[in-house]
């Protein structure tokens, strides 16, 4: 097992190789936490955005898609809270001059904790084999029920210090723990301080306050203050959906860990509308769907996990991260949050326009409820990507780099390879092309020798290899390869398209889902 550290340099080194994602203007060294898509990049992720879409707006009647301006009335963020409240508790170590969240900090301690609970899993699974009763081993075991009471104290005063919003008791805590700083490893900090995250600029010519506009930091606001249009114009009843997929900014002060935390990044949002005192209901029904829609893609049950909030954003009543385990550990994916009717009330007082449904049913009006999904583009580009990366031992002890992205998902469906580029094999295989392109994005390969086509092909994660010689010429027949067993049948041409199609499907993943 590779250290995350290494994992996360492989990805970013792949990524790069292969024209999946290329830091931004690297000529002049890059921006710091901005990535480019390259030619590969932009596929992967137009195929994540086409499988999110359609499981969302196609799939479900009572939910419709939007596409709002990133610029907004910059009353938006009064009422969203944002201009007020959009801040990052940040702390400085004096050593090493860098910045980091103070909560992520106490976090990160807290974690540990739980490393330990899962260790001490792992040897009474050991010992116990067959026997083990988990949840009898976590009530009982003593090391295991003293980290769990160490992690609830610790919770407990994060959470308080949170609605008290006591930055001094932050700092204190991380005193109190010990913490170091992870670069210079001195425990010299500087005060906790808030730092609002929206990035903002000036509309127009002229500068000062009145003219100021931020960059959206998240997409929801843009189906918020659009609500009663889209009500209206679709006839829409609740409960129903607005959904939509767009470009947020963050100022962020700790962006790290190549496109997981970045400046300017995309988010695949749906609000969900439903009848006050209806909304948690919502909430398990959303939270299980997106689970099940995530577990479609085949990377592996044990990527994932919950993490109910035990601190709420000042909108929710409910929140929970699907997390999932990315080189540098369980982080967060996807937030499900259960918003209340803080947004439409707010915008409702701002603007001073009416945000309300009149329920037929209940022959009554209200500001409806919503249950919000809410998932990083980038951030599941990363975790497809880094899941299905791998390093194999072959049979004759040779390695093979595979990327096993779900094959619905990789950029190419197939590569058509002559096997040489004489005798008529190149247009052969451009004539297969020709036909199947109308179906499934595919890649001519001619360079090389075969041995090294299919390994790069492995490489950026095509699904099939199909290989034309000089028996093609004859009865029409080519070679495919699989390339998750490296298996390679003799099929005819004319049954391509179905084989390729029984795996690539996007209709199968999303029955699964
Ligand atoms: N509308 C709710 C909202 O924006 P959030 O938890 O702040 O909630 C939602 O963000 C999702 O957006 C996160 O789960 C994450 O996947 C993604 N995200 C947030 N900040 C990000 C960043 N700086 N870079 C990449 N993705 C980010």
């Amino acid at each position: 097992m590779k250290k995350s550290e290494d994992k996360l340099k492989d990805v970013i080194s792949h990524a790069k190789e292969y024209g999946y994602v290329f830091p931004s203007s690297e000529i002049y060294d890059g921006l710091s936490a901005t990535y480019d898509y390259g030619q590969l990049g932009v596929e992967l992720k137009n195929n994540i955005k086409r499988y999110w879409w359609t499981a969302m707006v196609q799939m479900n009647d009572e939910i419709v898609g939007l596409d709002a301006a990133i610029f907004m009335h910059p009353k938006t963020w009064e009422a969203s809270g944002h201009t007020e409240a959009f801040n990052d508790p940040m702390i400085d170590n004096k050593d090493s001059k860098k910045r980091y969240r103070a909560d992520v900090l106490i976090e990160e301690h807290i974690e540990k904790y739980r490393e330990k609970i899962g260790k001490d899993v792992q040897k009474g699974k050991k010992r116990f084999g067959d026997d083990f009763d988990e949840a009898q081993f976590l009530a009982t075991n003593p090391n295991v029920k003293r980290n769990q009471e160490k992690i609830d104290l610790l919770e407990g005063r994060l959470e308080e210090i949170f609605k008290n919003d006591d930055l001094a008791a932050l700092k204190d805590m991380i005193d109190e723990l010990g913490i170091a700083c992870p670069i210079s490893g001195s425990k010299n900090w500087t005060d906790v301080r808030q730092f609002n995250l929206m990035f903002s600029t000036e509309l127009g010519s002229v500068a000062g306050d009145a003219s100021k506009i931020y960059l959206r930091p998240e997409t929801a606001q843009g189906i918020f203050v659009n609500f009663l249009n889209v009500q209206k114009t679709g006839r829409m009843k609740i409960p129903f959906g607005i959904a939509q997929i767009g470009k947020a900014f963050r100022n962020e002060i700790v962006a790290r860990q190549f496109i997981f935390r970045m400046r300017e990044f995309e988010q695949m949002e749906m609000q969900y509308f439903v009848r006050p005192g209806e909304e948690l209901k919502w909430y398990e029904h959303w939270k299980e769907k997106r689970k099940r829609w995530h577990k479609a893609l085949g990377l592996g049950d044990e990527f994932y996990r919950d993490h109910d909030h035990i601190q709420l954003a000042h909108y929710a009543n409910a929140a929970s991260d699907i997390e999932f385990d990315f080189p540098m550990g369980f982080k967060e994916l996807e937030g499900i949050h259960s918003r209340t009717d803080f947004d439409l009330k707010a915008h409702e007082k701002h603007s001073g326009k009416k945000l309300q449904f009149f329920d037929p049913e209940l022959k009554k009006s209200y500001n409806p409820y919503v249950v919000e999904t809410s998932v990083g583009l980038d951030r599941l580009f990363l975790a497809v990507f880094s899941a299905s990366l791998k390093s194999e031992t072959l049979e004759d002890g040779s390695e093979r780099v595979v990327l096993s992205l779900p094959p619905a998902l990789a950029p190419y469906k197939v590569a058509v390879m002559p096997l040489t580029k004489k005798d008529g094999l190149p247009d052969k295989a451009m004539e297969i092309i020709d036909d199947l392109k109308f179906d499934f994005s595919c890649q001519y390969d001619d360079k090389d020798s075969i041995g090294k086509r299919y390994r790069r092909q492995d490489a950026i994660g095509t699904p099939f290899h199909v290989t034309v010689d000089h028996q093609t010429l004859e009865d029409n027949t080519v070679t495919i390869r699989d390339r998750d067993t490296m298996k390679q049948d003799r099929v005819a041409i004319s049954d391509l398209h179905d084989i390729i199609e029984e795996k690539v499907s996007l209709k199968k993943l999303l029955q699964k889902g």
